[in-house]
């Protein structure tokens, strides 16, 4: 198979924050010394994904004029589209013992050094109006709205550098960098390669998503959210363990890749797509799968906002390309799985669960259908089920 070079990268150069040798070393010792700031989970993933590009063009955490044009424009402040905002945010009592211009050391909850910050701004901001232009709500029942109002007042910009990753990081060997998946797709010779964003077990939706687009592509990405998701979603070590299991019977593994995306759900539906697609460029991909509600949460969002939201940027602004799906079911007519674009019959013959259905199913040890979830994997949860009730 022919090689070729991947996608260019959000703006253009992909970034890389991480120090190691002599000037890890160095600034370990300086650090020892610097004022810090502790790290919630969702900032530590973010530094993350900051230090090994998946967040390019971004060298650190948000200053004002780039937030501002976030919120507002769903645009950096040089133009390019970037829609969530990446900021760090603390109390107005820590912010007034750090000095603008000066080095802030990083850390993690428990203590650990992890980057230091080049402190360039600090500044305050407005709750609702962030959470409002963001996830177009203001209520705080909202997962990231609520994170917005109890983050600490003033928020702190600057570029970073990460001296340490997080500490013995989950499912280390699916964890690869920008960089290492890149050089993976170009080592395959995939051209096109689709991206797949999920929280979720694989159930036969979205199997039948990846494979309908994996038709027309030479590989396809799996990449599951394994940062911070509400309490729930199905934890990130039983989703991982349902996608070995379908992955190893069920895909052909010269064409698929599993890799984690170590990032937080924000749960923004629309704008929480874009970045989704934005970072998912950054990994190389060419192609990325929006399917019906994307990143949403209660009724916050219409069920195709989020395709909606991608004209708002001119063709080829950002770069990859979205393959939009419409909601997808199995259908006893069709006798095989179907979305309401190929589908004439109707809903009576289509087996639609809401996501709290399958949840009751799976807690009461019911195996939901075989045409909703392989029964390998509805195993693999309800076993989860079964042990978490154990421990309560
Ligand atoms: S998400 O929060 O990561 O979007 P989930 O893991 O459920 O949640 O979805 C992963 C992707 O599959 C998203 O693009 C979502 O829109 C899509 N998707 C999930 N279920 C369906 C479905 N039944 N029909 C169409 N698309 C779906």
């Amino acid at each position: 198979m022919s090689t070729a070079a991947p996608i260019a990268p959000h703006g253009g150069v992909l970034i890389n924050r991480v120090v190691d040798g002599e000037e890890r070393a160095a600034a370990l010792e300086r650090a020892a010394g610097l004022p810090s700031v502790t790290l919630n989970s969702v900032a530590l993933s973010d530094l993350e994904l900051i230090g090994n590009g998946a967040f390019s063009p971004l060298t650190g955490f948000m200053g004002e004029a780039d937030y501002r044009s976030v919120v507002d424009e769903m645009r950096l402040a040089n133009g390019l589209p970037w829609s969530i905002p990446i900021t760090l945010s603390v109390s107005r009592e820590e912010a007034d013992r750090l000095e603008i211009g000066s080095e802030v050391a990083l850390a993690d909850e428990s203590g650990r050094l992890v980057g230091i910050l080049e402190l360039a701004e600090k500044f305050g901001y407005d709750r609702e109006h962030e959470a409002e232009r963001v996830f177009r709500t203001t209520d705080a029942k909202h997962p990231a709205v609520a994170r917005i109002y109890t983050g600490g007042d003033v928020y702190l910009g600057g570029d970073v550098r990460v001296l340490d990753g997080p500490q013995d990081p989950p499912f280390a060997r699916y964890r690869r960098s920008p960089a290492e998946t890149r050089a993976l797709f170009v080592e395959n010779g995939w051209r096109r390669v689709v991206g797949f964003q999920t929280r979720n077990p694989i159930h036969r939706a979205h199997e039948y998503l990846t494979k309908v687009a994996l038709e027309v592509a030479d590989g396809l990405m799996i990449h599951p959210l394994v940062g911070d998701t509400k309490s729930d979603d199905i934890p990130a070590d039983v989703r991982m363990r349902a996608y070995e299991t379908l992955l190893a019977d069920y895909y052909p593994p010269g064409r698929t890749l599993l890799s984690v995306y170590p990032a937080a759900m924000r749960y923004g539906g629309p704008r929480e797509a874009i970045f989704h697609a934005i970072a998912r460029k950054n990994y190389g991909c060419t192609h990325f799968i929006v399917g019906r509600d994307h990143a949403g949460v209660g009724t916050y969002y219409g069920t195709y906002d989020a395709h909606l939201i991608f004209d708002e940027f001119e063709p080829g602004e950002l770069g990859i390309t979205p393959l939009f799906f419409e909601h997808t079911f199995w259908c006893h007519a069709c006798e095989g799985m179907a979305s309401y674009k190929t589908c004439p019959h109707g809903d009576d013959r289509h087996l639609i669960l809401s996501g709290t259905a399958v949840r009751e199913m799976l807690a009461n040890g019911q195996v939901p259908p075989p045409e909703f979830s392989r029964p390998e994997v509805a195993q693999i949860l309800i076993d989860a089920y079964r042990s978490e009730a154990t421990v309560r």
